[in-house]
């Protein structure tokens, strides 16, 4: 595997970071994760807008220019990782680079910024697609910026090995008794053949997936409400689904052992794969 990282093309093996980077003391950093269909990125402009949000809320400095040169490198790791047919992903990581002595407070402004892209193969989990997966609720623990997407993932890796144990299918976090999201991916449900998510907001990440979703269910007539959604509401629902880069539109069929509507994927949840789909594959 070809990797990037502060402007050298390297193989995975050999790339490797300073033990004083701010990534590996601190989590002092931010990613995107970029879904590739037969070479091309799909939103590539969606996260990389995101991305320029999180250095601007964690104030890492990064310019113009070096935020221009991303496109070339990773359109070079697609074909040097044999991307051009088939899925993979881009993940691409910006920290605030390496600094001694260890300072919380951030060091020089000229502290060049580490940044580091790879692009690999990726397999969609057709199974639970198709199926739809048995959903836990987890609290949500994270701090109050989750609309940054930093590197700080321990409360996320927490809920997914907690997802992992019980065998589970998607995990809903729960704040002050309302499902956020998941823990890598945004949560809809369908009431009445309406879909509600979570508003924009600092406690979640406003999914680039998520966008999608809005589209489709604009140009399909279905009526969208951003609200909170009550842990206790949400076993209510007609449909539940997780949206996501990695994720898809995956249906949940059941939330910890209630069953949600008629216990298998719905209508809506099949439109808005379809609809994703089409967008992945024709733009
Ligand atoms: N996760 N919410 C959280 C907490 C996430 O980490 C993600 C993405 C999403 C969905 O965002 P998007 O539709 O832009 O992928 C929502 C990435 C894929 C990850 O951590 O692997």
């Amino acid at each position: 595997m070809q990797v990037y990282l502060n402007g050298q093309f390297t193989s995975r093996d050999k790339a490797s970071v300073s033990i004083i980077d701010r990534g590996f003391v601190f989590g002092d950093g931010i990613y995107e994760v970029i879904r590739v269909v037969d070479g091309r990125m799909f939103r590539l402009e969606a996260h990389l807008v995101r991305m320029d949000r999180g250095l601007k809320g964690l104030g890492i400095p990064f310019t113009a220019q070096q935020r221009n040169e991303l496109d070339g490198v990773m359109e070079t790791l697609i074909e040097e990782n044999n991307l051009q047919k088939g899925e993979g992903t881009i993940y691409l990581q910006i920290t605030r680079g390496a600094a001694l002595p260890r300072t919380h407070a951030f060091p020089p402004s000229d502290t060049p910024p580490t940044v580091m892209i790879m692009a690999s193969p990726f397999v969609p989990d057709t199974e639970i697609l198709e199926k739809g997966g048995h959903a836990i609720t987890v609290p949500d623990i994270r701090w109050s910026r989750c609309d940054l997407k930093t590197v700080n993932l321990l409360p996320n890796v927490m809920a997914a090995q907690e997802e992992k144990k019980r065998n589970a299918g998607g995990v809903l976090m729960i704040r002050d008794g309302f499902v956020t999201e998941g823990y890598k991916n945004n949560v809809f449900a369908v009431f009445d053949g309406t879909l509600q998510t979570y508003p924009d907001s600092p406690y979640i990440l406003s999914g680039i997936t998520r966008d999608v979703v809005f589209e489709i269910a604009k140009e399909e007539g279905i009526p969208l409400k951003m609200a909170p959604i009550e842990e206790k509401e949400i076993l209510k629902a007609d449909e539940v689904m997780l949206t996501g880069t990695i994720t898809d539109i995956q249906p949940v069929v059941s939330v910890d052992g209630h069953r949600i509507g008629m216990g298998r994927p719905g209508p809506v949840a099949r439109l808005l794969q379809k609809g994703l789909r089409h967008r992945m594959d024709s733009e």
